[in-house]
């Protein structure tokens, strides 16, 4: 069986084509082609995304991707079983291409169409991977809009330990890059500068860090960033500016590595998953990968190109519930989005 699936929910257009194990055997689904366009270089203008174009480049992309997976592939829509899409949470207009496409063409094959959670393919995208996880485990979650700490039983057994009470981990890397100048989305960017920085120049808020809870909080150190911003002036000097970056990444990887082994405490977990686009970001991954390390705990990640946003995690999250006989499959041609739609009750 193949599930060919779509993402749109947001700033890049993925499609790929994942393929179950032969009829009815254990196994984890197999990534036999994928395909992406990012908009990051059309919304940079704005410095944001612009919802109404990312809907329209999304319509302009989906097929043309899609034909080439299927040359990739060497196969037809004759050999694709299911077709997945995101159905939420995200972008409305942008989720209503990604959906509205798939469920046509399902409906034009005869296929079931299957509507997939964005952060369940995040979640699940480290099975992509060569190494991949095994249930139950902890994860970290840490995309542009969700920083959320969980507990992973199974495909679709999700209990939320702790989350972000404003802003996500990737907003903060952003809005902060924004304060220093750096182009749209400014977590890489960041991240970059900070290479050439020194961590502990400035002092920055670490929020609830000593809460003894896994959550977050991350809309005061975009404000300390903002001040210490104001005080360099005008014209920072390159040092300033790097180690500015620094510092703020420091701040906001601490909160996350502290708050990941306090969920793996309390629930007694030996793995932690980190998915979401933070998790490409090389300070956060060297400093759970030695935290975890003296305790013990393995740490998987997605492929550093699957971090972000992309249609090989959907099919991937499409096909693990169809092995399970848990898809949420539609065949009679209607579709819906859910642009806010909770992990816990997907
Ligand atoms: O998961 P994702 O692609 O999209 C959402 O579902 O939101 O995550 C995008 C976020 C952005 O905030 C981006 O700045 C951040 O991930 N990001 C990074 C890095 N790569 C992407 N943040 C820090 N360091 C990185 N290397
Ligand atoms: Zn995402």
């Amino acid at each position: 069986m193949r599930v060919l699936g779509f993402e749109s929910s947001c700033d890049e257009t993925g499609v790929a084509l994942v393929e179950l194990p032969p009829h009815g055997q254990p196994g984890t689904p197999r990534l036999l082609a994928q395909a992406l366009h990012s908009q990051i270089a059309m919304h940079q203008a704005y410095g944001g995304v612009v919802p109404e174009l990312a809907s329209r480049d999304h319509i302009r992309r989906v097929l043309p991707l899609s034909r080439e997976v299927l040359a990739q592939a060497q196969l037809g829509l004759q050999d694709v079983d299911v077709i997945a899409y995101t159905e939420g949470p995200g972008l409305a207009g942008a989720l209503l291409v990604g959906a509205g496409v798939a469920v046509s063409l399902a409906a034009a094959l005869g296929k079931p169409a299957v509507g997939v959670h964005h952060l369940e393919g995040h979640l699940l995208s480290p099975f992509l991977s060569a190494d991949p996880p095994e249930f139950p485990f902890a994860a970290l979650l840490v995309s542009g809009g969700h920083t959320q700490l969980m507990r992973v039983d199974e495909v679709g057994r999700y209990e939320i330990l702790g989350e972000t009470i404003d802003d996500a981990a990737g907003e903060a890397f952003d809005k902060s890059a924004k304060l220093l100048g750096l182009p749209y989305p400014g977590g890489p960017h960041l991240s970059k500068l900070a290479e050439r920085g020194r961590a502990d120049v400035f002092e920055l808020p670490r929020p609830l860090l000593h809460s003894g809870k896994p959550d977050f909080s991350f809309a005061g150190l975009k404000t300390a960033v903002l001040t210490q911003v104001k005080k360099l002036g005008e014209a920072p000097t390159e040092e300033q500016r790097a180690d500015l970056a620094a510092s703020t990444q420091a701040a906001i990887v601490e909160v996350l590595v502290k708050k990941s082994l306090l969920a793996l405490k309390s629930t007694g977990l030996k793995r932690l998953v980190v998915a979401g686009g933070v998790g490409a970001n090389s300070s956060l991954r060297a400093q759970l990968n030695a935290a975890c390390a003296k305790r013990g705990v393995r740490v998987h990640y997605p492929e550093l190109s699957l971090c972000t946003d992309n249609g090989a995690m959907i099919a991937m999250a499409a096909a693990m519930r169809l092995q399970r006989g848990m898809a949420r499959l539609r065949e009679d041609g209607s579709f819906g989005v859910r642009p806010r739609w909770d992990l816990s009750a997907a």
